[in-house]
């Protein structure tokens, strides 16, 4: 066997999301068999050695997969396995948390990359993966992201966690509508990146977004990033509430995956320059990614090609998922 080849590989994930991971790899009747587990850790093994394609399979729950060579007692002899990469990356699990430590060098397209998992003080793992489109430039798939004080929610977390991820280019040329709005902290992150949102919600909005509201949807400024609140459920907001030039839809909404899904089909037929869908999935049980295949099929059946389903560090019991027409 060669050293990209292995008879295990290992999953870092969030702590209490291990059962949904393999509930995952048997619906894809991988042959993947459990191997170890620990908190935000899983090995798997396979009749035959894994290879680097083997880290495609797509896992919502992991996030980060790696080919594994093996447990060491401490990082240095861990890291001694890892010759072969052109960077590596460590992590850890820390106050009940898969983490990943800071990196200060970013990976290019088609690197080798080492992963060192630090577990406990006697118990190192040594992994090894290619970075690719859609993975996680940060160790552990964890940009140890800081919410800003004047966030009103972490949901700016997610989103921006989300957009570095998957290295999503939004630009002040994106209109995006966002449902269940409010308090705003999404909605802050686009317009701190210069992006204008429609934001449709009951609720009340926080002061620091509605300082660029505006008043009516026609009356939105060429010149400087606008928030328009849409202040009604979902399912009652209009072609004219939307006005011309969406290109993203979001939703962040406290309802289930259907009724999010239905609404985003919706939006994207009174939008047809909708390019881009990330939707929060917000689950009451992890174990319900078992309807993955029905989620990805209605994005399917919408137009989109490109389809990305990813549980992310900052989330709970949630998915991040992502449909882009590429
Ligand atoms: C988790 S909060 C959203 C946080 C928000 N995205 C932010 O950035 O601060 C969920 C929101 O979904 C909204 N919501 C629930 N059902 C909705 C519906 N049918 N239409 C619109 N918004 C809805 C709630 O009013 C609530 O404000």
């Amino acid at each position: 066997m060669n050293h990209l080849e292995s008879e295990f590989v290992f999953a870092l994930c969030n702590p209490g999301s291990e059962k949904a991971l393999k509930l995952e790899a048997d619906a894809l009747a991988l042959g993947w068999r459990l191997s170890y587990q620990h908190r935000g850790f899983v090995t798997f093994k396979a009749d035959a050695p894994f290879s680097l394609d083997a880290l495609t399979a797509p896992l919502a729950c992991a996030r980060r997969l790696c080919l594994s060579l093996g447990k060491a007692p401490t990082r240095e002899e861990a890291q001694q396995r890892l010759d072969a990469a052109a960077l590596i990356h460590y992590a850890r699990y820390f106050e009940r948390k898969m983490q990943g430590l800071p990196c200060a060098e970013s990976p290019q397209m088609g690197q080798l990359i080492g992963t060192v998992v630090e577990l406990g003080p006697t118990e190192f793992w040594a992994g090894l993966h290619r970075h690719a489109p859609f993975l996680s430039p940060d160790p552990a798939g964890d940009a140890g992201l800081v919410m800003p004080l004047e966030s009103p929610s972490r949901a700016w977390l997610k989103l921006e966690e989300a957009l570095r991820f998957f290295a999503l280019a939004l630009t002040p040329a994106d209109v995006v509508v966002e449902l269940g709005c409010a308090p705003g902290g999404v909605v802050l992150a686009l317009l701190q990146r210069g992006i204008s949102t429609i934001g449709v919600d009951p609720a009340k909005m926080a002061d620091v977004v509605l300082a660029s509201a505006i008043a009516k949807r026609a009356e939105a400024p060429t010149h400087k990033p606008w928030f328009f609140h849409c202040r009604k459920p979902a399912a009652l907001a209009s072609k004219r509430d939307l006005g011309p030039g969406v290109t993203w839809f979001m939703s962040d909404m406290n309802q289930s995956p259907e009724v999010v899904l239905k609404e985003c089909a919706r939006f994207c037929k009174m939008a047809p320059a909708i390019r881009g869908v990330l939707i929060t999935l917000k689950l009451t049980d992890l174990l319900q990614i078992e309807d993955k295949p029905q989620w990805l099929a209605t994005l399917t059946d919408i137009g989109f090609t490109t389809l990305r389903l990813q549980q992310l560090s900052v989330h709970h019991k949630e998915l991040a998922l992502l449909a882009l027409k590429l």
